[in-house]
């Protein structure tokens, strides 16, 4: 791939024209980089309006052996993965490409010989340890599918993701730290799986001492497997459209969404952005320090990097433990280079004492990223001078699960940054400014603000929604003719950079999670208090956004703290913890408009303290409401 890096800023006008002009052709050039053991019949077949896209159809491939097998010979003793404990004290894992590609190859026969096939689906529920991404790995090896959850969602959680993908095997750990604390795994796994009939097998890797109750002829221990099989395991061959995986985001109704993506698209995708964006260098030590049951995991922690051949850090632990300076001590003991993290990271660092910072040396870094939402320009400046020194590119990407890898960024010292931009699309992705009566704004020399769509398939975009390619196609391609539609706002300047503003959506980020309104209403509605409930975003200075439920009770229920507790306990239960509402305000009724729904626009601008100007209100059923709950509003500033 040296060959197809861009260096320049007049390289990248020059890839990005041709990637408009002659997309195919631009694409081949970069797959052809990668390891195949068929060719592809056809490049790209796509229709936005049915939705189909498929790119490199008929191509033969397996990604682990992009990841592992064709590293060995020049890379083989180079460090794949660096794993940082939670605990300080405890060592620091090196592992080379040689030992990952054993260890992928021996504990993929423990997936065959729990009867996992290619095709099967597996779900993944553990913490951040190398584990993790050697099962995940397995599973490609062997063509089974995986669905990560997230170790900080709930038993139910787990329990309705494994069920809408009927996912034959659970990978997990016995327990989890996190700081200071001890969470458990096993026992919400245990919780989830008794109602999960497609569940065969159970893998339980011992992160910790501590006796773990299994489940006879269900349940078993990730070091008695491997005793049984031998390591060496070759790499199933797949189609490069066949799923590779499952990964699910929040959406507006309560329903997840299950993102499928397919396996040589999603590669050739994110190891092309991870390469471009990031600018690594042949020693460096690149750490993203998102968790791997996320997008930004699975695309740049694991298979991006990997394919890249780069060292890449895992992180078990949280910013905060020992203390507020522990991203900046591996920093420097890792001698990281490359460092990528969320906003909210950066705010609730940044409103700790600068001596956390200054005690470390970080004049390692090279690049600094960041990811997951806006970035605000207080949150910029201070990341950029802090940590920067000034010296390190900031990298503000702007992508999402849908899309699979970075679509909007400046590539690292070559594209000219601007704070809160995320800049300029890469080459190979065509965005599309949508004004209010969805007609694209084409003139790229005069600001404009609109809503954000994609006019043309990138190979990594999720193919369709697992199991509901209809609400796929309602969700992002009904919105606009022809188009992908995001879900965000945004802002061009008259230079063409983009800023992205937010979700248009009744999707609110929180601490950088994407959580779908809805189904935390639902939650709440299960108290058999509540009547019903409508939940908002409103900003917060840590976390960029909160969340505020207003709640309709039953007449003979009491409002009080202890219902608010039961209430967000619900929650917590039944999404997880990171879904509590902040604010809970109980309502006589909600804002309606004369078709029923809730006008949710006024509820934002009560939550936000913002109730200056509600706009419209004429359309409302019942317009009397909104003075009686901005009269008992919790005001939040
Ligand atoms: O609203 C955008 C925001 O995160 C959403 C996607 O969330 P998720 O699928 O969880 O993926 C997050 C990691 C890629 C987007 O629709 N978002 C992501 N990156 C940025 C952002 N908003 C502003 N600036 C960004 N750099």
């Amino acid at each position: 791939m040296e060959n197809l890096q861009i260096k320049t800023f007049a390289q990248y006008k020059k890839a990005y024209k041709k990637s408009v002009k002659d997309p195919e052709t631009f694409w081949e050039e970069i797959a052809n980089t990668f390891t195949w053991h068929k060719k592809w019949d056809r490049t790209l077949e796509w229709d936005f309006r049915k939705p189909e896209v498929k790119w490199f159809e008929g191509g033969k491939l397996n990604i682990t052996e992009n990841c592992l097998d064709r590293h060995l010979e020049k890379l083989g003793n180079k460090t794949a993965i660096i794993w940082e404990p939670n605990d300080p004290d405890e060592e620091s894992r090196y592992i080379s490409y040689r030992q990952l590609f054993v260890k992928v190859s021996h504990f993929a026969n423990v997936l065959k010989n729990n009867g996992i096939k290619k095709g099967d689906k597996v779900c993944i529920y553990m913490p951040m340890i190398p584990e993790l991404a050697i099962a995940m790995l397995a599973c490609a090896r062997i063509g089974a599918v995986h669905s990560i959850v997230f170790a900080g969602f709930s038993s139910a959680a787990i329990a309705r993701r494994i069920n809408d993908s009927e996912c034959k095997m659970l990978i997990t750990a016995n327990e989890v730290y996190r700081g200071s604390k001890k969470v458990n795994l096993k026992e919400i796994c245990d919780k989830a799986l008794e109602d999960t009939p497609s569940v065969e097998s159970v893998i339980v890797y011992r992160r910790t001492v501590e006796p773990t109750p299994m489940k006879e002829g269900r349940d078993r221990f990730w070091f008695d497997e491997l005793q049984k099989v031998d390591k060496d395991c070759p790499a199933e061959v797949m189609d490069a459209e066949d799923m590779l995986f499952i990964l699910y985001t929040s959406g507006s109704t309560g329903k997840p969404k299950g993102m499928v993506h397919t396996t040589g698209g999603y590669m050739v995708g994110t190891t092309y952005t991870f390469q471009n964006v990031f600018q690594l260098e042949k020693n460096d030590v690149y750490w993203c320090t998102a968790d791997i049951g996320w997008i930004t995991g699975h695309s740049y922690i694991i298979y991006g990097p990997l394919a890249a051949g780069a060292t890449t850090v895992m992180f078990e632990g949280i910013p905060s433990y020992p203390d507020y300076g522990r991203f900046w001590e591996i920093c420097e003991k890792l001698k990281v280079t490359h460092f990528y993290t969320a906003p909210t990271a950066i705010r609730s660092l940044a409103k700790q004492p600068l001596k956390f910072v200054e005690k470390h040396d970080l004049s390692s870094l090279k690049v600094l990223g960041s990811v997951g939402e806006p970035i605000n320009e207080e949150a910029w400046h201070w990341y950029n001078d802090n940590i920067g020194k000034g010296n390190c590119p900031v990298v503000d990407t702007w992508w999402q699960t849908e899309t699979g890898a970075i679509m909007i960024s400046p590539l690292a010292g070559i594209t000219p940054t601007r704070p809160t931009f995320a800049t300029l699309p890469l080459p190979g992705v065509q965005p599309a400014l949508m004004d209010d009566n969805g007609e694209e704004i084409t003139n790229l020399n005069e600001k404009a603000e609109g809503r954000l769509a994609i006019k043309f398939p990138w190979p990594s975009i999720a193919r369709t929604i697992y199991g509901d390619h209809q609400r796929y196609k309602e969700v992002y391609f009904s919105t606009y003719e022809n188009k992908y539609f995001t879900g965000d706002g945004s802002y061009r300047d008259a230079t063409g950079n983009y800023r992205i503003t937010g979700r248009v959506d009744d999707i609110v980020i929180v601490s950088g999670h994407n959580l779908g309104t809805a189904t935390i209403e639902n939650a709440i509605d299960e108290h058999e208090g509540v009547v019903e409930s409508a939940v908002v975003g409103y900003p917060h200075d840590v976390k960029g956004n909160a969340l505020y439920a207003f709640v309709i009770l039953y007449d003979q229920t009491e409002p009080s703290d202890q219902l608010r507790k039961e209430i967000r306990d619900l929650v917590s239960s039944t999404v997880g913890p990171i879904a509590k509402p902040e604010k809970i305000q109980f309502v006589k009724s909600l804002p309606k408009t004369r078709s029923g729904k809730i006008m949710r626009r006024i509820l934002r601008k009560i939550a936000s303290n913002d109730t200056s100007n509600l706009g419209d209100t004429s359309t409302l059923l019942n317009p009397e409401v909104v003075d009686d709950i901005i009269g008992g509003a919790v005001i939040t500033k």
